[in-house]
């Protein structure tokens, strides 16, 4: 509920200062407020609660328009908050609730030993269209404070606290993508808030402020090497979160939008085919060779996903 209260607030915001013919409106009104206007019910400490201001507001911090060009880490104008609901805090779909207890770990994608750093790292230059934070620095600590502050309250919640709102999980229809159905499903269902372009809707004109309903696709958005650019991952979570407080699209639709808005352009990211080393253990739904198996780029983009799921179940049976 929490996700709505935000939404009806911001329409209500939007709609006053598009009344007022500016969509200009002041930083004490925008989503994430100055630390010092936000109390604490779980006692953050300094470092924790600026690691959660970089994550709900990211663009004041990283983003291409700050004062300080060496904290220019990223080109997009999202925030993490833009895929990851209420900073994290939201259960559910992409919930960074307990994410820290995940690392390190072996990842697919890099076929490394990946730290919590390595995976923040991976968001900020794929989801964030940017640049590595280095290890040690004030962003990155404080990022992971707020991560690992984040499990040991999930730790200290009672299960009924954690019950997770959603829709039933996204199911994948067995066809293609119709990119047609998902450009109507846009225009009808996201338009509104996002925009008839997909280029969202700026906080201010200040874009060192970020976007109110983040951009889908274009200059400021997520590049071609992110996981939100993968049809399945994307259409899990258009089901379980879009609308934004009101998510009851069916399995086709969820699929069909995602697919669309993967279909327009974005960002490139250089090097992308030295991903997933082995290649047998790349995602399904990566729309980027090469391939451990004979199915096109495009199939692998936009389905049937199937028929690639039965061939890797059954190059996994032992051999006689
Ligand atoms: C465009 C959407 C998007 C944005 C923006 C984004 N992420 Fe992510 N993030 C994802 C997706 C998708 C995944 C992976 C989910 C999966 O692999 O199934 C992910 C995974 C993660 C994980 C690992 C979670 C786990 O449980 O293993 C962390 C940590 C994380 N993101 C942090 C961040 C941080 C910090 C930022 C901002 C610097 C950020 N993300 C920005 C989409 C996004
Ligand atoms: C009521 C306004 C609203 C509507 C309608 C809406 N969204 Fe969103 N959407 C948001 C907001 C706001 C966020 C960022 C999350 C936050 O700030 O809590 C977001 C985030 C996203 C993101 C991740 C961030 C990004 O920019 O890529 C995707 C993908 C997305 N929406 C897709 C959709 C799709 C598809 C639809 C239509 C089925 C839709 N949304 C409808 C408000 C909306």
């Amino acid at each position: 509920m929490r996700g709505l209260g935000t939404v009806l607030a911001l329409c209500i915001l939007v709609g006053i200062s598009t009344v007022a013919g500016t969509i200009a409106f002041g930083r004490a009104t925008l989503p994430g407020q100055p630390a010092a206007a936000r109390t604490t019910p779980g006692n953050r400490d300094a470092t924790e609660d600026y690691g959660k201001r970089l994550i709900a507001q990211t663009t004041e911090y990283l983003g291409p328009d700050v004062a300080d060009p060496k904290m220019r880490f990223m080109d997009s104008r999202l925030a993490c908050a833009s895929c990851h609901i209420g900073a994290g805090l939201e259960p559910g779909s992409l919930s960074l609730a307990t994410a820290i207890t995940r690392y390190p770990r072996i990842s697919p994608r890099s076929a490394t030993n990946e730290t919590i750093q390595d995976r923040i790292n991976g968001c900020m230059m794929r989801s964030m269209n940017g640049r590595a934070l280095a290890e040690n620095s004030r962003e990155m600590v404080a990022m992971v404070a707020y991560l690992r502050f984040l499990a040991s309250q999930d730790a200290e919640t009672g299960a009924s606290q954690k019950k997770v709102h959603e829709p039933a999980a996204f199911k994948t229809p067995n066809r293609a993508a119709d990119l047609k159905n998902g450009s109507l499903v846009f225009e009808q269902r996201c338009a509104a808030c996002h925009g008839p372009d997909g280029a969202g809707l700026p906080a201010a004109r200040e874009l060192v402020q970020g976007f109110v309903f983040p951009p889908l696709w274009g200059p400021n958005s997520f590049n071609d090497g992110a996981g939100m650019h993968r049809v399945l991952t994307a259409a899990k979570f258009v089901k379980a979160k879009m609308p934004l407080g009101n998510a009851d699209l069916t399995d086709d639709q969820a699929f069909d939008v995602s697919a669309y808005l993967n279909s327009r352009p974005r960002p490139h990211k250089e090097g992308l085919e030295q991903d997933f080393p082995d290649r047998a253990k790349k995602p399904i739904d990566t729309g980027y060779g090469p391939y451990a198996d004979p199915f096109s780029v495009e199939q692998h983009t936009f389905g049937p996903f199937a028929p690639i799921e039965a061939f890797y179940k059954n190059a996994k049976k032992p051999a006689k």
